[in-house]
């Protein structure tokens, strides 16, 4: 069964001069299945804030549904089995950790001492246990961002829905965070959350769904990017004799240089025995040989850009080069 199920959601906002209504979302449709982590990427002004509002019920949809555990998201008592991480969450500056979460434990229901002891034990898994007699307005963005990761799973939801978790979190901290999602997935949770930050959704997401102007432009299961790299290989190599290029025209896509070390895109698999001889042949040196698949950045970065097309290889060979093009560090 999917956990959450959205489709065909349209939504138009009215704009406040000229009253005309503008379309943002353009018929948004996916789902994640249970114990999954589903991440939601796309540029600024793509559509996430949006669509994860709708999902909650903070926003009405044009046209389109969204079910929750197999039942209309209407249902009140589905928000019982939700967390729900805000992007710019409200935190009551006066008020302690503890104080806060306490607050949030008895919206969900909680009381007493199964209350008390929920909230140490979710003050200790986010690591904040040495500031929690400490005024929220006196934390810092960070600590400010894993309090409210705190509030969304206080109450052991079974579907957590983060907007931007890891913004303003510094790498201990997005690590701390990563490990939490990683345990709860290992618990049969499921996650949605909205990131920019790539590396961090290729460590976490078993699926990436792409939204681009408000339409969902890619949906791929971490996998088959692996998959999608089957059969490249890149040699780096250096110290060889340049006039080796002419003999492996046939085996080479594409060579970039960095300094002195060559970055050899080898065609196929079998050819990679060929390439390593000729360069041993001509004295030089192999520095590393690599499988290579695309990384959700470059997934990203081709659809976002608006050259990716639907079913399209996002791979993109380019024109064979032998001269050795320049190669950054990035
Ligand atoms: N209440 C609103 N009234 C009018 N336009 C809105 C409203 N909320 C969002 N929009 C517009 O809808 C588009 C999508 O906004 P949304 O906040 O969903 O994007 P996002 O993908 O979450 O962006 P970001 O990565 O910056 O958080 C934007 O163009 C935004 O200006
Ligand atoms: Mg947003």
């Amino acid at each position: 069964m999917d956990i959450l199920r959205i489709e065909g959601i349209k939504k138009s906002f009215k704009n406040d001069i000229s009253f005309e209504r503008k379309e943002i979302l353009h018929g948004v449709s996916f789902f994640a299945r249970k114990g999954e982590i589903l991440g939601f990427l796309g540029p600024n002004g793509a559509g996430k804030t949006t669509t994860i509002k709708i999902i909650l019920g903070l926003m009405r949809p044009d046209e389109g549904t969204v079910s929750i555990f197999g039942r209309s998201s209407r249902e009140r008592s589905l928000k019982a089995r939700i967390g729900y991480l805000p992007e710019n969450p409200y935190f009551y500056p006066h008020l302690n950790l503890r104080e806060f979460l306490t607050f949030c434990g008895n919206l969900s229901g909680m009381r007493g001492k199964v209350l008390d002891r929920k909230v140490a034990a979710t003050i200790s898994l986010v690591d904040l246990e040495a500031s929690h007699k400490q005024r929220l307005k006196s934390f810092s963005k960070g600590m400010l961002q894993r309090a409210g990761l705190a509030q969304a799973i206080l109450h052991d939801p079974d579907l957590l829905i983060l907007d931007e978790p890891f913004s303003g979190l510094d790498p201990l901290g997005r690590k701390i965070i990563r490990d939490i999602l990683l345990g709860l997935r290992r618990r049969g949770k499921t996650i949605f959350f909205s990131s920019h930050i790539l590396p961090d959704m290729e460590a976490l997401c078993n699926r990436a769904c792409l939204i681009r102007s408000g339409k969902v432009v890619k949906n791929i299961g971490l996998d088959e990017i692996f998959r999608l790299g089957e059969g490249k290989v890149e040699v780096v190599a250096r110290g060889f004799e340049k006039e080796i290029f002419e003999m492996m025209r046939d085996l080479i896509d594409k060579v970039e240089m960095n300094g002195e070390e060559f970055f050899l895109s080898v065609s196929k698999q079998e050819y990679v025995r060929a390439v390593v001889q000729h360069i041993y042949n001509s004295g030089g040196e192999i520095l590393r040989v690599v499988n290579q698949h695309p990384s959700l950045e470059d997934i990203f970065m081709n659809e976002i850009s608006g050259t990716g097309g639907e079913g399209e290889d996002s791979r993109r060979v380019e024109e064979k080069e032998f001269s050795g093009s320049g190669r950054g560090k990035s």
